[in-house]
């Protein structure tokens, strides 16, 4: 009786619970497997969405604070929603006399990405961060984990409108 009882409490209702469930359905509810089961949802999501850690806590057994003190400390994860592409501008002193903050103002002004921000469709977060180790090639603006150097206000327009006619044609196809 009492499994039946457990099995009732961690049954998935939501959209998001039971997109969770389908994440972390073969991990039983093996409680070393929460980061696992975090990065999967950080995976899908972009970011932890609170309803899934909400579900996860349940699922696993764990209490919501541990989940949130391993979500904070891990930079892997975000608690706040970000694009489907992460775009990181370095604003370290070589790439800011070299032009970063003119990239900054026309990823904003032309296309709708804030630095600090995410774009209104969800498709790009623009990050500050600072020297990536590549001054030489600076302005350096990392796509999506990839650097790209001698950035310039025309070259990451061209980037925006790459990855946006990629996002297109992936819904035309979905
Ligand atoms: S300051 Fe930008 S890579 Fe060093």
């Amino acid at each position: 009786m009492e499994a039946i009882k457990e099995l009732s409490v961690i049954e998935p209702t939501s959209k998001t619970e039971k997109e969770v469930e389908e994440l972390v359905k073969d991990w039983g509810n093996d409680r070393e497997k929460l980061i696992m089961a975090m990065l999967a949802v950080q995976d899908k999501y972009n970011w932890l969405p609170p309803d899934a850690l909400d579900y996860i806590s349940r699922r696993f057994n764990i209490p919501k604070g541990h989940i949130y003190h391993i979500a904070t400390f891990y930079k892997v994860f975000s608690l706040v929603p970000r694009g489907k592409h992460i775009l990181q501008l370095c604003m370290g002193t070589a790439c800011h006399v070299r032009g970063a903050p003119l990239v900054a103002d026309s990823l904003e002004r032309d296309y709708g990405i804030p630095l600090g921000g995410t774009s209104e469709d969800g498709l790009f977060t623009l990050e500050r961060v600072n020297c990536v180790g590549a001054c030489t090639i600076g302005p350096v603006l990392v796509v999506d984990g990839k650097h790209r150097g001698n950035m310039t206000q025309h070259r990451a327009g061209a980037v925006v409108k790459r990855l946006k006619r990629l996002a297109e044609k992936e819904a035309n196809n979905a």
